[in-house]
């Protein structure tokens, strides 16, 4: 039995809806998570900029005695997972490999989509990992970057026109391609389910990364003997570089559940 906690990152409050599978999935676990709330976006930015701010990330969380790391961004995960894993002697999960696993089961016609940041799909990271998988299935990427900015804002309902419009401009090409499986390759797009749906229709399964990262690191500690006491509710402590009112202010949207617990501010540069 191991009661440290896991450190959980993400590039700002998208990470959120790692932290809401995790408490969903390993309820025990107590969880440290870092949102670079004053960097982020980090989807349009170059590899080396990423995994700068990432070790940065990975730094501050290690000031905590922590027994694993999952990277929630998809950003991150895409462009500096193997990196940070080289770096670092304790258990790091990323989203990708993970994600991927559960799209090539899912898949029937072996024609699987992924949508994520312009930095995950220059990556090429999901592409690479499901031809390793399952070398015949095709694999169509594509970047939609204004998901973010729009599902930050609060722009996330069934009837907002702005994000319908923007949903299908993204989506349609991709669903032209025949894809029976979608990849949500990043942190926010699980809050975009709905809208998401309605653009591809019920025969195109959305595959969330936050959701089975959180299965592979609950597989992941158990076979390290990891898990912490299985009795307890485990806590969980936000940090971020930004003013903390504006993250807790719409951290319940990614939640989906109040935010009872403050958030600290840290200054990031330090690491
Ligand atoms: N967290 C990022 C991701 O999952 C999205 C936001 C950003 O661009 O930093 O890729």
């Amino acid at each position: 039995m191991d009661n440290r906690p896991i450190g959980v990152f993400d590039s700002g409050l998208g990470g959120l809806t790692a932290v809401r599978s995790l408490r969903q999935i390993l309820p025990e676990e107590n969880l440290v998570y870092f949102g670079d709330t004053a960097r982020v976006p980090y989807g349009g930015r170059a590899r080396e900029t990423i995994l700068k701010y990432a070790r940065q990330d990975v730094r501050f969380l290690r000031s905590f005695d922590l027994k694993a790391i999952l990277i929630a961004c998809g950003t991150v995960s895409t462009t500096s997972l193997e990196t940070l894993q080289t770096e670092n002697d304790l258990p790091i999960v990323g989203v990708v490999e993970p994600t991927c696993r559960r799209a090539v089961a899912v898949t029937k016609n072996k024609k699987v989509g992924m949508i994520a940041t312009l930095a995950s799909v220059r990556s090429s990271a999901y592409e690479t990992t499901i031809h390793r998988l399952s070398p015949e299935t095709e694999v169509f990427s594509r970047p939609c970057p204004l998901f973010v900015p729009l599902t930050e804002n609060g722009r996330i309902h069934r009837g907002d026109v702005v994000i319908e419009t923007v949903a299908r401009e993204y989506l349609e090409p991709l669903k032209v391609t025949g894809v029976d499986t979608l990849i949500l390759g990043c942190t926010h797009y699980p809050l975009l389910t709905d809208i998401i749906g309605d653009v591809c229709g019920p025969d195109v399964t959305l595959v969330s990364a936050g959701e089975e990262s959180a299965f592979e690191l609950k597989r992941l500690l158990k076979a390290n003997g990891l898990r912490a006491d299985e009795h307890q509710r485990g806590e969980v402590e936000f940090y971020v570089s930004e003013r903390p009112e504006d993250f807790e202010q719409i951290a319940s949207l990614f939640l989906q559940e109040n935010m009872h617990h403050s958030a600290r501010r840290i200054d990031i540069d330090q690491y």
